[in-house]
């Protein structure tokens, strides 16, 4: 059996900060600490928590934008987080990345053609000055844009059409896993839908795999295979969409469906309000992360930290909740 595209094995990424007074103190803050998944080749796997809890870390790791401070990163059975320079360049083209604001990623003063040209040229895909020619154009064919507009430059795009370039870019490498970071979060309702469905039919096409990084669960619903559910630096619940969205099991999951709108007019969820403040991750709850803010708090979750456990043949949870041993204090 071949390998899963990606494998993330007890990722932890603990930034070094300085605090106190004139900031004599050092401190670490625990962005992502000790998160496990895997992503199989075709699949999109929507990573969603509040703002802070580590998504984008966690993305960053696997495009190895930084060194990790423990775990190991798998691509296609190779590790990626201590390659060797050969095999990284190559590990860089496999896996491609999408930012929510492309005006910032894109080079304003360089024309859409040189945009698209450069990874084809870094990582050496053009056989020939035609071929190279040929690979521009039809990326733009396959984002739906124009062709005259490869002389234009980023600015004169809207932002959902600024969007398809930056997806051409990182299909120009001919990726095979693409994180998409916020990608449609600064988009307005239609344009959204429009990228998230060019999003989709370019998986198809390509059988590409995507870690979509969101806080918008409404979106993700429409799109996404499995979801990892963040909260402060740790993955609380995984799960297929299905289960996720119909029988979610960690209390912090079910606090976040219950803010997503319904789509039938009128509808309302009944919110669950969770109390307090997301807890700094430089200093992180014992026990349970999320045991100051969960409504369903008992003893145990003060001082024991609990361990993902499959609740079904794809579902995992880390709650005490979910241990089959029942709770006895509140
Ligand atoms: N370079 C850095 N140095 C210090 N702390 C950092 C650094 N990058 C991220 N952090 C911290 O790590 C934590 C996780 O940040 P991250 O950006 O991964 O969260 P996120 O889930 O992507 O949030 P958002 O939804 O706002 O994008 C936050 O507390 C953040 O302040
Ligand atoms: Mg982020």
């Amino acid at each position: 059996m071949s390998p899963p595209l990606l494998q993330v094995n007890d990722l932890k990424k603990h930034f070094p900060v300085k605090s106190g007074l004139f900031g004599r103190k050092s401190e670490f803050v625990y962005a992502v600490d000790g998160v496990s998944f895997e992503i199989a080749r075709g699949e999109t796997l929507s990573l969603v928590g509040e703002s802070g809890c580590g998504k984008s870390t966690v993305g960053r790791a696997i495009l190895r934008l930084f060194d990790i401070t423990a775990g190991q990163v798998i691509l296609d059975g190779q590790r990626i987080d201590d390659a060797h320079p050969g095999t990284m360049r190559q590990m860089r083209r496999r896996v491609q990345v999408v930012f929510q604001d492309p005006f910032s990623s894109l080079n304003p003063r360089m024309r859409v053609r040189d945009i698209l040209a450069e990874p084809i040229r870094n990582f050496g895909l053009a056989k020939s000055a035609e071929d190279l020619e040929v690979r521009v154009t039809s990326l733009m064919d396959t984002v739906r844009l124009p062709r005259e507009a490869l002389n234009r430059r980023p600015h004169e795009f809207s932002g959902g059409q600024r969007q398809r370039i930056g997806i051409a870019r990182a299909l120009a490498a001919e990726p095979e896993l693409i994180v998409c970071d916020e990608a449609v979060s600064a988009l307005d309702v239609s344009v959204k839908a429009q990228i998230v469905n060019l999003l989709q039919d370019l998986q198809s096409e390509f059988g590409l795999a995507l870690l979509f990084i969101s806080h918008d669960l409404a979106i993700v619903e429409h799109m996404t295979h499995r979801v990892a559910v963040m909260y402060l630096g740790k993955i609380v619940e995984i799960a297929p969409r299905r289960e996720i969205f119909a029988a979610p099991r960690h209390p912090y999951t079910r606090a976040l469906l219950s803010a997503v709108p319904l789509p039938e007019p009128g509808a309302q969820r009944n919110p669950i309000i969770l109390k307090g403040d997301v807890p700094s991750p430089i200093n992180p709850p014992k026990g349970c992360r999320f045991h100051t803010r969960c409504p369903l708090v008992f003893d145990r979750c003060r001082v024991e930290e609990p361990v993902l456990r499959a609740v079904g043949t794809e579902q995992w949870v880390a709650c005490h909740l979910e241990d089959g041993t029942v709770a006895t204090s509140g």
